[in-house]
């Protein structure tokens, strides 16, 4: 929003405090498909959500996507996203079903899947996480977008963000972000969404072998996922008080990132700073 606009038409909170898909709803040349979107009625879940119709060309495109993707992950992505990628069970050979990796998710940590039209409402998708339900598109990005697109698809929400849902600790963080996202007014919104992007979608690890990615936005990004470890970016300690206070920029390869020492850590910090937030018990 440009600021005559916000000086003609006052907002009734600080602009500051609006969330990013406030901010998103309220731009005028956005691409329809990143206009959050409410629900109307409760999505599908699990086993309730139908194989789409995909073309063959899409069953190309997930192919290729998958194959490139996973060439580029060795000495890259953490553990935990690893053995989430084999938990689930997600091979090049033919798109996911939702419900098949919800099937499996579920074993592994009690998530399931809930198959949404697009992107979210903030209150549906925290909603939904709460519930410890992952909200997922299931239409792929088209031949032209491969290696870019600003838009939700299901290779972003299956192959990005599904892995460390399998994973334990993770998993009950990412619950947790959900409630006390529920929970959040006023400047605390985009606090919690500068966590959310520093972790759930920008996040490092530490792990022995040396530092390890497991950022669903990194991990499903072409170029993301070979600058994220290299010189250019400064890596910082994971410090939630840091991070909620830190600015990021969308529409450029990430500059600065934080890294964790393990997933209890994640927990325990975002626990204690939700606490100190009055936003969760
Ligand atoms: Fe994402």
């Amino acid at each position: 929003m440009q600021e005559s606009q916000t000086l003609e038409t006052p907002t009734p909170q600080d602009e500051d405090d609006r969330s990013a898909y406030e901010k998103a709803a309220e731009q005028e040349d956005i691409d329809p498909r990143c206009i959050p979107q409410t629900l109307e009625a409760a999505p599908p879940v699990g086993e309730e959500i139908p194989y789409p119709d995909y073309s063959d060309e899409d069953q190309k495109n997930w192919r290729f996507l998958f194959n490139r993707q996973m060439k580029m992950l060795p000495g890259r992505a953490g553990e935990a996203f690893l053995r989430g990628v084999e938990i689930l069970d997600m091979t090049p050979d033919r798109i996911p079903a939702l419900a098949e990796l919800s099937k499996n998710m579920e074993a592994a940590t009690g998530w399931k899947i809930a198959r949404i039209p697009g992107l979210l409402h903030e209150k549906d998708f925290f909603n939904l996480l709460a519930n410890r339900l992952f909200p997922s598109t299931d239409y792929l990005r088209g031949s032209d977008e491969l290696d870019y697109t600003p838009a939700p698809d299901c290779f972003h929400d299956m192959f990005g963000h599904m892995p460390m849902l399998t994973q334990p600790a993770f998993a009950d963080f990412y619950q947790l972000f959900g409630k006390a996202a529920l929970n959040a007014e006023g400047a605390d919104r985009p606090r919690l969404e500068r966590l959310h992007w520093f972790t759930v979608e920008f996040g490092l690890i530490r792990q022995e072998n040396g530092t390890r990615i497991f950022g669903a936005g990194i991990l499903s990004s072409k170029n993301e996922v070979t600058h994220a470890l290299s010189d250019e970016v400064t890596v910082e300690p994971f410090d939630p008080e840091v991070i909620v206070e830190t600015d990021y920029d969308v529409w450029h390869l990430q500059d600065l990132l934080f890294a964790l020492d393990s997933f209890e850590q994640l927990v325990e910090g975002f626990r204690s700073w939700t606490r100190s937030r009055g936003l969760l018990d």
